[in-house]
């Protein structure tokens, strides 16, 4: 479904779309009219506290589960007409494991090479290069349920990937896993990106879609409370500032008095200017210690993290107007 972005007018392909979305369970409204767009080639992460419905829009896209209402296209597919032809194109890795427990990594990896009909050579090549790529090869001959969490959820996402699939949702990938585990996790899912495949992942850690997503949609209660990429959406709450050092006192005090709204920091000899961190704001405050003749020895911005912004957006805190337009 071809859709054009706003600046240029060129086009957009979305690998997944969603207008509209809703979803309830008997009385319990989960999704209340969802929008998403999500490009080809890109990773676009569903941030949202408990209960938010991200598990929800994921097994609505890949086929799990029926929206309510809602026009849904996934791989050019529309979800409602043509089901098997977006399940053949997908990739899904649940919220919970799809690891069968009873049989060893590689036999797991061989029954999705059968699920997705691959010959037997191939498979085989495939389930290898896939174990090796995860860094399961040495257990590879062990039963699943010796592994690990970290080994496991490796496993399940080597599972995704038998089939090759050009649009991938993964649930969480890596809740549980170590820092290193988790690294490694990114850098996959980066090379897949690279290599021209859209991710729709959902993530408690505001870390990961800050590393990894080129949009951000934050669900709260069944609605999307903000939307943009990270750094757009880190403006959207207060606290961003401009921290200014000298080393020079005098320098110091110069700068202090040619700037209004400063906070100071007297033994430290810095300064901490409210700023959003946008070139506009940089410039006029380095305009005006350029009039005052003064120069800071070091100047660091300071946005908020998406920690905040996630605790404003869905806390209740009060979070002024999105921009109309993303700067993407
Ligand atoms: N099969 C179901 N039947 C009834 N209610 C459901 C069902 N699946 C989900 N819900 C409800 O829908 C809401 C959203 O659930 P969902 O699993 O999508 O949230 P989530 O954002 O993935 O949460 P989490 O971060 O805990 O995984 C919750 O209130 C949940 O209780
Ligand atoms: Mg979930």
């Amino acid at each position: 479904m071809p859709t054009f972005d706003q600046e240029g007018g060129r086009p957009s392909p979305a690998a997944v779309s969603a207008v509209g979305l809703r979803k309830s369970y008997g009385e319990k409204l989960v999704l209340d009219g969802i929008d998403l767009h999500i490009p080809a080639g890109s990773v676009f992460a569903l941030l949202g506290p408990n209960g938010a419905g991200k598990t929800t829009v994921v097994k609505i896209l890949s086929t799990l589960v029926t929206a309510d209402e809602g026009e849904l296209h996934v791989g050019g597919h529309n979800l409602a007409d043509a089901p098997q032809a977006v399940r053949a194109g997908i990739g899904v890795t649940g919220q919970f494991s799809a690891v069968d427990d009873l049989i060893t990594g590689e036999e797991n990896m061989l029954l999705m090479a059968d699920l997705h009909h691959l010959p037997r050579a191939r498979g085989r090549r495939v389930a290898a290069e896939l174990l090796e790529r995860f860094d399961l090869t040495g257990a590879a001959e062990k039963p699943a349920s010796t592994y690990s969490g970290g080994m496991k959820r490796r496993l399940d996402i080597a599972m995704t990937l038998v089939g090759s699939p050009r649009i991938i949702f993964l649930d969480e990938p890596t809740t549980g896993l170590d820092p290193r585990s988790r690294h490694t996790m990114w850098q996959i899912i980066r090379e897949l990106v690279t290599g021209g495949v859209t991710v729709l992942l959902t993530t408690q850690y505001l870390e990961e879609a800050d590393e990894l997503a080129d949009r951000i949609v934050v669900l709260n209660d069944g609605r999307i409370a903000a939307e943009g990429s990270a750094e757009e959406l880190k403006r959207l709450v207060p606290g961003g500032h401009v921290r200014l050092r000298f080393t020079d006192p005098a320098d110091y005090r110069s700068a202090a008095s040619a700037l209004c709204e400063v906070t100071r920091h007297d033994e430290a000899l810095s300064l901490s200017v409210p700023s959003d961190g946008s070139q506009r704001e940089l410039r006029s405050l380095l305009d005006r210690l350029d009039s005052a003749g003064v120069e800071a020895d070091e100047l660091t911005v300071h946005t908020p993290d998406l920690d905040d912004v996630f605790f404003a957006l869905t806390g209740g805190a009060n979070v002024p107007d999105q921009p109309k337009e993303s700067a993407r």
